[in-house]
């Protein structure tokens, strides 16, 4: 088969398990797979499918990851990790995680398909917990690179559920939850192949990128507290309205992140509880989310929310509560993979870029744990978390046979 005959029959097969995996949703309409959810579930079982099929073993973690292992020349040879994620955020895009996890097993049954083995494992990775159900994400590749908190356990998600009680109903044993950092020896690295999320590749025309570094990312909460009234009684200026307040307060967060290059501040979501059109807010919880290429600007600029809403708050006689327990630093990728990777899109007939990514990954979690490199792929207008988020048959195969040839990259560099 042709390598142009290879990309087109990767790019064919790759899009048409997409399509399968999209149709897992616990949502009517459109794409929404929470970790540890039913869907998450069917997605799982289905991934790991795949896998075997791919004459790989297959494990699912007591974190909800499956894991697939295709077993290289010599018994105990070093493994690659290849992978990314199988959660989406609500109404998500098709291609977002699930681009990653499908490409590596496509790459590791082209290899089984041959018989070939190669001077070392593969294991291919689903992780469940990349998009964040819980205030912390990122726990199953945490906890695969020996860094993983129990104090996760109990955070709860936007129903109250704990992360134990959904873990259990998941079928999985929090207690058995196994975190230690891996042998240097026995991992080669990680390479995750993902959708670009932004509009850099489709403005330039090009297929594929070398990523070299993932923005470093803050994730939390305020919460407002005032005295909820009759909206027809109280006074304007008696009033302690948090939602007001809070209004005042995400234009702040928008000012931060206008005033300093390269960073981004955002309020995603606004809660208010028992809401009311006839109702003061008495109460109203905003989510922050500050992002950054390196970790001081990222600070500092954390720091300045703070400064600011606190000031917003003593104005308006409202009480202020921000947890910040997400802190996800910087990370450069390997330099030698970003090479083996960048040779590997020239050999694909792709023209090789590097560049960083904004977007958080779960490669992020290897950062000073092992080698890893990302492999973006261009989509449409850079649009994701979102139906419309696409990425074309062709820029797929490329993809696949640019991680093919990789491996062989990292055999004979
Ligand atoms: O938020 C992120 O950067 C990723 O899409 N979870
Ligand atoms: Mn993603
Ligand atoms: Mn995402």
């Amino acid at each position: 088969m042709t390598e142009t005959n290879k990309a087109v029959a990767f790019g064919q097969s790759i899009a048409a398990r997409l399509r399968e995996l999209a149709a897992m949703s616990d949502a009517e309409g459109g794409i929404t797979r929470f970790y540890l959810s039913p869907a998450h579930r069917r997605a799982a079982d289905l991934v790991a499918g795949w896998m075997r099929d791919a004459g790989m073993t297959v494990r699912v973690t007591d974190l909800g990851d499956v894991i697939g292992r295709y077993e290289g020349a010599m018994a105990d040879a070093p493994a690659l990790w290849l992978g990314s994620h199988i959660d989406s955020v609500a109404n998500a895009g098709a291609y977002d995680g699930t681009l990653g996890v499908v490409t590596a097993i496509a790459v590791v049954a082209d290899l089984h398909k041959t018989g070939s083995r190669l001077p070392f494992a593969i294991e291919v990775i689903a992780f469940g917990d990349e998009e964040g159900r819980f205030p912390t994400t990122l726990t199953g590749s945490r906890a695969l690179t020996g860094r993983f908190d129990p104090v996760w356990l109990d955070e709860r998600d936007a129903q109250g559920i704990t992360r134990r009680e959904a873990l259990k109903a998941f079928s999985c044993d929090p207690g058995r939850i196994v975190a230690t950092r891996p042998d240097p020896n026995a991992v080669l690295g990680y390479i995750e192949v993902h959708i670009e999320q932004g509009p850099v590749l489709e403005a330039e025309n090009l297929p594929l990128a070398a990523v070299t570094a993932i923005n470093g990312a803050s994730r939390g909460s305020i919460t407002i507290t005032g005295v909820s009234g009759h909206a027809g009684t109280v006074p304007m200026a008696m009033r302690q309205d948090t939602l007001a307040a809070s209004a005042e307060m995400i234009l702040a967060v928008e000012a931060c992140g206008k005033a300093t290059p390269d960073l981004v501040a955002t309020v995603g979501r606004i809660v208010v509880p028992n809401a009311a059109v006839n109702t003061v807010a008495g109460e109203t919880t905003i989510t922050l989310d500050v992002r950054a290429p390196a970790d001081a600007m990222r600070k500092k600029a954390v720091a300045d929310i703070e400064v600011a809403c606190r000031a917003i708050a003593k104005r308006r006689g409202v009480g202020m509560r921000m947890e910040m327990p997400y802190d996800a630093p910087a990370a450069a990728c390997d330099p030698r993979l970003v090479g083996v990777l960048e040779k590997a899109i020239t050999k694909a007939g792709a023209p090789p870029r590097r560049m960083g990514s904004g977007a958080g990954h779960d490669a992020m979690s290897f950062n000073d744990i092992a080698p890893f490199v990302m492999l973006f792929v261009r989509c449409a207008g850079g649009i994701s978390h979102n139906p419309a988020e696409f990425a074309s048959e062709a820029d797929i195969g490329a993809a696949a046979l640019a991680l093919r040839f990789a491996l062989d990259g990292l055999v004979a560099p």
